[in-house]
């Protein structure tokens, strides 16, 4: 199997904070110098990755690549499209072909999805058939989300589209695999990928976003929380690359946007660049209080 080169590799996955929204104003404050230079690019909370492949797709003097996330079954994932394309590509075409010809019958699709979410959950599989159970329950789950409980269990319901969801998308897995052949993987925290640097690099860091209300958005990808303390650690993780002397920008929630007089962030970074920039995404559930808000940019350019 050969990936079609006319066709750019995409996230392979739904995620939580998905960036696809917010390329547009990344692109517009990249450093300068980004287009001459080769680098290496680090995205140490990678997630699904919709800014790592829009850079690797971008900037072809990109020279390798570190990405890093905490999840383990996420980046499992990646190892396994990255080293076993194709046997994943088989096991997901089989699911695919299974749970089609059940679909219609809600009863029996039921029985299916959460057969496969027992077997994900009891972690007994090796990492290929984790990696294939684990990209299943993120296209047949209610809104591809990822929400474990306190044992690392897996347990978002049953999702329910209107149309046969695809399980096993061939093309794309195989062009992601080939930008995975010039990626280093990492599991575990963020500080970590600093291990990994060279002379020439670019950080871009999306964090579990500060969230701007009590009910506002769940920030728990992962058993552990992300909370104010993380939020500066990872500003002191900030200062030391900027004084390695490396490029660095940031992504996360604007306060201001429920709170004009939270000044979080604009004094924990006061020595950077804020931009902040339009995203579509919601404030809370409820559909009319959605629309566009303002997101924060930081940048030690
Ligand atoms: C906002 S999401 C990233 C979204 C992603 N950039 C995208 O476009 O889909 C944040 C990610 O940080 C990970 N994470 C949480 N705490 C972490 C830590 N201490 N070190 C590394 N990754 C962490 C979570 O598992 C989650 O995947």
């Amino acid at each position: 199997m050969s990936a079609d080169k006319s066709i750019i590799a995409k996230p392979f996955l739904k995620w939580a904070g998905g960036k696809t929204q917010l390329i547009e104003e990344i692109k517009n404050n990249l450093p300068l110098n980004i287009t001459n230079d080769t680098f290496t690019f680090i995205e140490p909370f990678v997630g699904g990755g919709a800014v790592f492949f829009w850079m690797m797709e971008n900037f072809p003097n990109i020279q390798n690549a570190v990405i890093n996330d905490i999840n383990t079954d996420l980046t499992d994932c990646y190892i396994t499209i990255q080293q076993n394309v194709e046997e994943l590509i088989e096991v997901l075409d089989t699911f695919q072909t299974e749970y089609h010809d059940i679909f219609q019958n809600i009863e029996k699709s039921k029985e299916y999805y959460y057969t496969k979410r027992d077997l994900f959950n009891s972690r007994e599989s090796d990492r290929l058939v984790q990696s294939a159970l684990f990209v299943f329950l993120n296209k047949t789950c209610f809104n591809g989300l990822y929400r474990v409980n306190s044992k690392n269990k897996f347990n978002v319901p049953i999702g329910r589209s209107k149309s046969l969801p695809k399980i096993c998308d061939q093309e794309n897995l195989l062009l992601v695999s080939e930008v995975l052949q010039r990626t280093t993987i990492l599991n575990g925290d963020y500080a970590e990928t600093l291990r990994f640097v060279d002379n020439n690099a670019f950080f871009y860091f999306d964090p579990p976003y500060k969230p701007l209300s009590e009910t506002s958005s769940f920030n728990s990808y992962a058993k552990d929380v992300f909370d104010d303390a993380q939020q500066i650690r990872l500003k002191e993780f900030c200062n030391t690359i900027d004084n390695l002397g490396y490029q660095w920008m940031l992504s996360n929630s604007d306060m201001k946007n429920v709170n004009p007089e939270d000044n979080f962030f604009d004094d924990l970074y006061q020595d950077f660049n804020i931009f902040r920039v339009y995203a579509k995404r919601t404030i809370n559930s409820k559909a009319k209080k959605r629309g566009n808000i303002t997101e924060l940019l930081i940048t030690n350019l």
